[in-house]
């Protein structure tokens, strides 16, 4: 029986031996949990191994932490922060990488947090990342994240960002890094996208000649002016072609992604009669079902769960034009 404990201590002092080879052994946090009697031996080190986790229990203040953390660029391990009682988490703000392979990131469950303003994040290895259940967060304010996706195969990261406060939005930039990684199929999201920032031309509320990236529906309809979604190539909304005297759907040839997550509309409608409904470059829709979000490839044939509501349009699915294609765009 002790030497069985003995086994298994020693298995598991092994198995963090072999997650944190990275790091220089003083380098190395070996706590289970952030507390106010070892903070004091959280490492200086730029590069820190650790399972770090803070929540409610963990008795320390904004102060403490911010101390604890200022030489922190790199996180080995995972990272939890759950219902804990901090209003940000701008404490791990020096904080550039996270590389957590075979544990989640999660900051969940915090009653007063309004957003993570972890302004020098970048990049993200997790298989699990969530931030969720945040009842006063509104943003996220990650404005350098370019990065979430994991490493060990097969690599299938499963993303949260679910049950924060009803206005919680995220900016299109945040948003991309998910749509645009093809490797993130479950993508739970129940937030909107921020209104567009006034100053950048290539994000638009309504279609605009230049504008790439349209938060809000596209409609379609007779007297279109095609010149105005020729450069577009995200729409956050839906699309709805309807009573256009259009022959096909050329003008959306730099289109690639269609996302929309209020889920009470199909994502994709089009009228019937068209010749063609082939956009080139589409890559993804995305579409909530079932109060998530749910990505599927556009050869996929399920857009929706109200196709019959619709019965006076031929749904995308349905439309034989839409033939599959390889993948790098060249077989159109
Ligand atoms: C919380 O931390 C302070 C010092 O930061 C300490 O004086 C106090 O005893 C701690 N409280 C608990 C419940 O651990
Ligand atoms: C969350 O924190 C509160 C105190 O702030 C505590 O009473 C409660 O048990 C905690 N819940 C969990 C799941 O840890
Ligand atoms: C975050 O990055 C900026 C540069 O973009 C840098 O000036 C700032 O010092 C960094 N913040 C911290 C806390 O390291
Ligand atoms: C796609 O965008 C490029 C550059 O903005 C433009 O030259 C091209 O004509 C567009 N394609 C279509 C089909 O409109
Ligand atoms: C379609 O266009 C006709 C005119 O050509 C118009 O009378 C009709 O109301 C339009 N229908 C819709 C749904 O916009
Ligand atoms: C549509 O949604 C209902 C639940 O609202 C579900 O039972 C059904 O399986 C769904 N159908 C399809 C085709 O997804």
């Amino acid at each position: 029986m002790v030497f069985t404990l003995f086994l298994l201590l020693f298995l598991l002092l092994k198995t963090n031996c072999s997650t944190f080879q990275d790091c220089e052994s003083e380098c190395i946090f070996e706590p289970v949990k952030l507390i106010s009697t070892n903070i004091g031996s959280f490492p200086k080190c730029a590069k820190v191994c650790s399972f770090l986790k803070i929540d409610h229990s963990s008795n320390l203040t904004h102060e403490q932490l911010t101390e604890a953390f200022k030489n922190l660029e790199t996180l080995v391990g995972g990272l939890e922060i759950v219902n804990a009682t901090f209003t940000d988490v701008k404490f791990l703000n020096s904080l550039t990488r996270i590389e957590a392979n075979t544990s989640p990131v999660r900051i969940s469950n915090n009653e007063k947090m309004i957003e993570l303003g972890m302004v020098n994040l970048t990049t993200v290895i997790t298989y699990n990342f969530a931030v969720s259940g945040n009842k006063e967060m509104t943003v996220l304010n990650l404005p350098k994240l370019q990065i979430v996706d994991c490493q060990l195969s097969p690599c299938k990261p499963v993303i949260s960002m679910w049950n924060n406060n009803q206005n919680f939005c995220m900016t299109t930039e945040e948003m991309k890094v998910f749509l645009l990684n093809n490797r993130i199929e479950q993508f739970y999201v129940n937030s909107k996208v921020c209104e567009p920032a006034g100053d950048n031309m290539k994000t638009c509320k309504m279609p605009e000649v230049g504008c790439e990236e349209l938060v809000g529906n596209l409609e379609i309809r007779q007297d279109f002016d095609t010149k105005t979604v020729n450069s577009l190539k995200i729409i956050y909304g839906s699309l709805l072609v309807q009573n256009s005297t259009l022959d096909d759907l050329s003008c959306l040839g730099n289109l690639t992604h269609v996302a929309q997550f209020d889920g009470l509309k199909p994502v994709v409608e089009i009228q019937e009669g068209l010749k063609s409904i082939k956009m080139a470059n589409l890559e993804r829709i995305v579409t909530s079902v079932w109060n998530g979000a749910h990505i599927q490839n556009e050869n996929k044939r399920k857009l929706g769960n109200d196709t019959e509501i619709f019965e006076n349009f031929a749904l995308f699915e349905k439309t034989p034009q839409n033939a599959p294609r390889s993948f790098d765009g060249l077989s159109c």
